[in-house]
């Protein structure tokens, strides 16, 4: 499973890589995994600093592209804008009514399936073999509705039961299944006509860097650009989720694989409409927590790469940095949305505390690029 390969590797890589000791693999490599992990020096909290000087103009700060350490309004509110409260709701709604018609091979490994209901629409259905991983696709789920970031398709719990009218048409597929008697599964949104989708110039070239210069933003398309948008939220949303199954790996993957960053990003795609979409975070929150020693050095330096965001995901930032009590918060959204709540269960008292952490670092991140590129 990707997942424990992963895991494997990174623990691998944890005992074999001390930053300054010298490496066995190749010059080349070694350079490039050290410039990553490079983190930039970053001014004090609340002292305002110059933008980097430089001879060139390019590194100017970019200021018809964002203001301050924000995007613009003319690329922030510029579609396309994910997938609104209303549509989210409704979906639930249909997902948790709707009866169950067919369960196919598909989305992704053996245990999950696409599932179809009556009215023919789809869903992609995973069942954990470890609890935590749909407890982690679901709290995910609903942290990226807290936090506004739209990107997540509508997510729904559901108990498998063969005698509720729902599961009662698929009581064959699910004898061949070898699931748990009575398991929770996830049902997520089926997003039809989905593309792949390669980390944008910025993030994939060595040296990799998004801040509000002319240098970082210079040469990219208005399409492209307003993707840029969508990856300041999904970095952020990583690292809040510690979710290693994306970027992280890619990083940790850069060590065997120089070219990584040219290949599509895992569990990420892009709808029609140019909208990116977030799929399979089911390592989130939870076991991303779990493993955090061995994988936070990655999400620091995907952190480090970013000083421009969304106005919007900054401001929710602060405000549950100032409340100090983001997992109440999303324990309420939660509750308030998912009857199977209390069932499927939440954070542990350390994992609620990781995540204020988390968000917390957030929050000061932000300050640390208005002190550098605030005029
Ligand atoms: N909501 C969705 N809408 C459309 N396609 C989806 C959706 N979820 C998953 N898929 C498709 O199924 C594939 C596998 O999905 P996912 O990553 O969730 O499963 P997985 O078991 O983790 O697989 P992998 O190990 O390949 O990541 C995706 O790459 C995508 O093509
Ligand atoms: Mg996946």
């Amino acid at each position: 499973m990707r997942i424990a390969l992963l895991a494997a590797r990174a623990l691998i890589a944890l005992l074999a890589f001390s930053p300054g000791s010298s490496s066995s693999s190749p010059p080349s490599k070694d350079k490039t995994f050290r410039t990553l992990l490079a983190v930039p020096a970053s001014p004090e909290l609340g002292r305002r600093s110059a933008p980097r000087a430089s001879s060139d103009p390019r590194a100017a700060p970019a200021p018809a592209l964002a203001q301050d350490v924000f995007w613009s309004d003319r690329l922030d509110g510029a579609p396309p804008a994910g997938f609104s409260d209303l549509h989210v709701k409704r979906w639930q709604l249909k997902a948790r009514s709707s009866r169950l018609v067919s369960l196919e091979r598909g989305c992704g490994r053996v245990s999950n399936r696409l599932a179809r209901f009556s009215d023919g629409t789809r869903a992609c259905l995973r069942y954990g073999i470890n609890p935590e991983q749909v407890q982690g696709e679901t709290l995910s789920f609903y942290l990226s509705r807290l936090l506004g970031i739209r990107n997540v398709p509508a997510l729904a719990l559901s108990r498998v039961n063969t005698n509720t009218e729902q599961w009662l048409r698929v009581r064959q597929d699910i004898q061949g299944s070898q699931w748990a008697d009575k398991s929770i599964v996830s049902l997520t949104e089926w997003i039809s006509n989905l593309t792949d989708v390669v980390a944008p110039p910025p993030l994939r070239t060595e040296g990799r860097r998004l801040h509000p210069l002319l240098e970082d933003l210079a040469n990219v398309t208005n399409q492209e650009m307003l993707e840029l948008v969508q990856w300041s939220d999904l970095i952020l949303f990583d690292y809040l989720t510690a979710n290693f199954d994306r970027l992280a790996s890619n990083l940790l993957s850069l060590q065997w694989d120089s070219r990584v960053m040219e290949r599509s990003t895992n569990n990420l795609h892009r709808t029609a409409k140019g909208a990116l979409v977030f799929i399979d975070n089911e390592a989130g929150l939870v076991h991303g927590y779990r493993v955090l020693p061995m994988w936070d050095r990655y999400h620091e330096a995907l952190l480090n790469t970013l000083c421009i965001f969304r106005k919007e995901t900054a401001k929710k930032i602060a405000e549950l940095h100032k409340s100090q009590n983001v997992a109440n918060q999303l324990f309420e959204q939660y509750r308030a949305s998912e009857p199977l709540a209390f069932q499927m269960g939440f954070l542990s008292e350390d994992h609620a505390e990781m995540l204020q952490n988390r968000t917390d670092r957030l929050y000061k991140h932000i300050l640390q690029c208005k002190a550098k590129y605030s005029k």
